[in-house]
């Protein structure tokens, strides 16, 4: 993993400190590695913040304990999870020999299932580590950080329109995330058609390996990526909505198209999913704007503006096997929190 700069490093602190991190959706997506080593993404990607999503991580860091405790959702992980978080923490502190840490962490939203919970968890974790191991990284090097838990978590640091860079060197120091605009910028909305809240059966880091090394447009994907953000960003700027729109789709269909064409196939998509598609498209041809995104999981991501909000919540629940609909606006940056009082969305 890729050396952080420690110069900083003031002292582990003792107490607990908690961090709340919004999960984010890529407009233009991130698919590919271009090194495993670091967890250096193959392209570029822009996402927008979702207040609606979050993760809630508490950390405290205690020498008694032999290994650290991860406590997702109420129930104590082990195994290969409980590794990649202690990996994480190793990598932060910049050695293995540190205080053990107490962590527990709570989504407001399903796990593993394409809604970007490695996002909104890896970026919070990164905070409050960053608090706890008195590690002083600016947003910058904490994106970087994050990145190396999970490639969208770097997005996930920052409120509303994110940028993810691609870099070139190898160490890492230049993917990292920076902001295009607040959460202000502008009052989109994103709704969630929550199709299924089952684990996917295909990660993200797995998905995007078999890709990479069978599907026949890979080098296509990462050729043409440069373009669509170039084009995203200049729409994101004018406001244009419906450019935004259809690069938003555009890019989700690039990927999802390029995972069909990986052998053996990739298809993270229900029934729901499909009929849910085409309930979009035929808003749009009705003139409301809509346009859809998917990661890597079944359920359908909205893009639309405040006064079309229930027009599509409506056509939308409608379709068999939608279970319910979470609807976000562009949400603030990861940030440290009292527990005891309410989330700041
Ligand atoms: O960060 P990961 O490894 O969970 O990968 C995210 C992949 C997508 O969600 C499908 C696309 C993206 O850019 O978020």
């Amino acid at each position: 993993m890729e050396n952080l700069n420690h110069s900083n490093i003031e002292g582990y602190r003792s107490g607990s400190v908690t961090a709340v991190a919004h999960s984010n959706i890529a407009l233009v997506k991130y698919w590919g590695k271009r090194a495993v080593q670091n967890n250096l993404p193959a392209v570029g990607s822009i996402s927008l913040t979702l207040d609606a999503l979050y993760s809630k991580t508490n950390l405290e860091l205690k020498d008694r304990l032999d290994q650290d405790i991860f406590v997702l959702n109420e129930k104590e992980v082990e195994g290969k999870q409980l590794r990649r978080i202690s990996d994480f923490l190793d990598l932060a502190a910049g050695t293995k020999d540190r205080p053990k840490a107490h962590i527990e962490s709570e989504n407001n939203f399903p796990t593993g299932a394409g809604l970007a919970s490695s996002a909104s968890g890896f970026a919070a974790l990164a905070l409050a580590v960053n608090d706890r191991f008195g590690l002083n990284l600016d947003r910058i090097s904490l994106s970087a950080l994050a990145r190396q838990g999970s490639g969208s978590a770097a997005r996930s640091l920052y409120g509303g329109f994110c940028e993810m860079k691609l870099g070139t060197k190898e160490d890492g120091s230049e993917d990292v995330a920076i902001q295009l605009h607040d959460q202000s910028h502008w009052d989109v909305r994103l709704l969630v058609a929550v199709t299924s809240t089952q684990k996917k059966e295909l990660g993200s880091t797995e998905g995007m390996n078999r890709t990479a090394q069978t599907a026949p447009f890979y080098d296509e994907w990462i050729a043409s990526q440069p373009t669509d953000l170039e084009e995203m960003k200049k729409a994101l700027s004018a406001r244009d909505f419906e450019k935004v729109g259809e690069l938003t789709e555009h890019s989700c269909f690039k990927m999802h198209g390029l995972a069909l064409a990986a052998r053996p196939p990739i298809l993270y998509w229900n029934a729901a999913t499909t009929e849910t598609i085409h309930r979009v498209w035929k808003l749009r041809q009705n003139g409301i704007q809509a346009y859809l995104t998917i990661d890597a999981g079944p359920q359908v991501k909205i893009l639309c503006l405040p006064e079309s909000v229930e027009t599509i919540k409506e056509a939308v629940l409608g379709v068999k096997g939608v279970e319910h609909i979470i609807e976000a606006k562009p949400g603030t940056a990861a940030h440290i929190v009292d527990p005891e009082k309410e989330i700041i969305l």
